[in-house]
């Protein structure tokens, strides 16, 4: 049963999936926004409250956290999968995601970049360092302003039994707090 593969280095990351994916939105200088699916994000600091994602140097979105200088993590569910993994595949430089995903624009408490009314919480952040690192770039952000659907907290951490989380296993495939795998059909 402890008998061990070796892996390859390449595909070592699997190893840190499924991960619970989350959707950026961010917003330029002239108010162009912006929605891609990330699931390398996670905290790192509590006081403060500080959060860390890992975005490849290519993606739009970097232009436009770099602009505002800041970006909020909106956490979507099984119910938006297919949404999700559009602002996955899709870059913004060529399609507006919002108008694509058809997901709404939530003013935000302490940010000028726009929620995703359709997700379940919110974290609010000002952009506080960017690592660039071989072709991705680390951006750490402080959270300023953090919400969620009421009735979907248990103690301050989201109810899993009402809430049913999308964690990204690879390529286009999702699983959720239950055991199904799920591959969105537009995919
Ligand atoms: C489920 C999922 C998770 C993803 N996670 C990441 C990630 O953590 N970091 C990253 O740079 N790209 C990630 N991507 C790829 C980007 O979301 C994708 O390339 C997107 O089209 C870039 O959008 P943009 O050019 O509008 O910024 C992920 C894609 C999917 C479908």
């Amino acid at each position: 049963m402890n008998e061990k593969i070796t892996i390859d280095l390449s595909k070592s990351y699997n190893l840190l999936h499924p991960r619970n994916t989350v959707l950026i939105t961010s917003r330029g200088e002239d108010d162009r926004t912006n929605i891609v699916a990330i699931a390398w994000c996670m905290p790192v600091s509590i006081h403060p409250p500080l959060v860390v994602m890992s975005v490849d140097t290519g993606h739009y979105s970097n232009d436009l956290i770099q602009e505002s200088g800041e970006f909020v993590v909106n956490i979507p569910t099984m119910d938006v999968v297919t949404e999700t993994l559009l602002c996955g595949r899709m870059s913004g430089r060529n399609v507006d995601k919002f108008e694509a995903s058809h997901f709404t624009p939530m003013k935000g408490a302490k940010v000028r970049t726009p929620l995703i009314k359709e997700c379940v919480a919110h974290l609010e952040c000002k952009l506080v360092r960017r690592m660039p690192l071989e072709d991705v770039n680390l951006y750490i952000g402080e959270v300023v302003a953090a919400s969620a659907n009421r009735g979907s907290l248990i103690n301050n951490v989201i109810d899993v039994e009402k809430v049913r989380l999308v964690f990204h296993i690879g390529k286009d495939e999702f699983v959720t707090n239950d055991s199904r795998v799920v591959t969105p059909k537009s995919s």
